[in-house]
């Protein structure tokens, strides 16, 4: 059975001591609540890894990181590499977010690259993948999404893959205030559903995780979460709010 997940991705927000009250907030939320077969995981920016570790520890929740270098080691400056997070107990990292392959120009090819190096570190990959609204309103979405996993997961071997989360994220939606609707949402989870299947086999296809990103929130996580194949959401702005990501939480 797949696991439902909400993942927080702070983005560049947060100095030291508002992101020390959000993560406790969210783990006293998880240490007085039973959540089977949903994980929590939140994205906070690198600087505060290590803070978010330490303080989840003891709990169930998890850490991601928002970005990781496609190289192991050596003279990049800034950079952060695959296995310095996992030597801090992070477990997953998010990848291919609409804002690393627009502003970053991060292309199918290096997502590739950091999508192996991740795995390769026991890092879970929260693979993100969405069309533009101009590639929407040309009905060209569901290509576009295609060839995003089949450039830069679907490469990988079953077993592999199979430690892989996607998430959908109309970039329309990012930030926006404009949200996919559910039904938007059903039709693409249960497209890329189908090209897991047709790559790999029915069962692979059945244990991925497939999130949805974009304006989710507080208000519309019960019934974009209620669709068959929406397994839970990558959250933004809403990640930011103890209140509103808890609530988010337990939409699950
Ligand atoms: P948003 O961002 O929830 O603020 O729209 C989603 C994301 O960036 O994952």
């Amino acid at each position: 059975m797949r696991t439902k997940i909400v993942a927080g991705n702070w983005k560049m927000n947060k100095i030291f001591e508002e992101a020390e009250g959000l993560i406790s907030a969210i783990i006293e939320f998880m240490d007085e609540n039973e959540l089977e077969n949903k994980a929590v995981i939140i994205c906070p920016p690198s600087v505060y890894l290590e803070l978010a570790t330490d303080l989840a520890a003891e709990s169930d929740l998890l850490v991601g990181g928002q970005n990781i270098s496609n190289f192991e080691s050596g003279a990049y400056t800034g950079e952060i590499s695959a296995p310095m997070l996992s030597s801090m107990g992070v477990d997953f990292c998010i990848i291919g977010r609409s804002e690393r392959r627009k502003y970053f120009n991060e292309s199918h090819e290096l997502l590739a690259q950091k999508v192996n190096i991740a795995l390769k570190h026991q890092i879970t990959p929260i693979f993100c993948c969405g069309e533009l609204l101009p590639e929407r309103e040309a009905g060209k979405h569901f290509d576009i999404v295609k060839t995003q996993l089949d450039e830069s997961v679907f490469h990988l071997k079953k077993g592999d893959f199979a430690n892989v989360v996607i998430a959908y994220e109309p970039v329309w939606a990012i930030g926006t205030g404009v949200t996919a609707s559910p039904a938007q949402a059903q039709e693409m989870h249960a497209f890329i559903r189908g090209l897991i299947r047709e790559k790999f086999d029915k069962e692979t296809a059945e244990n991925t995780s497939i999130l949805y990103g974009g304006s989710c929130n507080a208000k519309n996580a019960n019934e974009l979460f209620s669709n068959p194949d929406v397994d839970g959401g990558l959250i933004g702005g809403a990640s930011l709010d103890a209140e509103e990501f808890i609530k988010i939480i337990q939409a699950l």
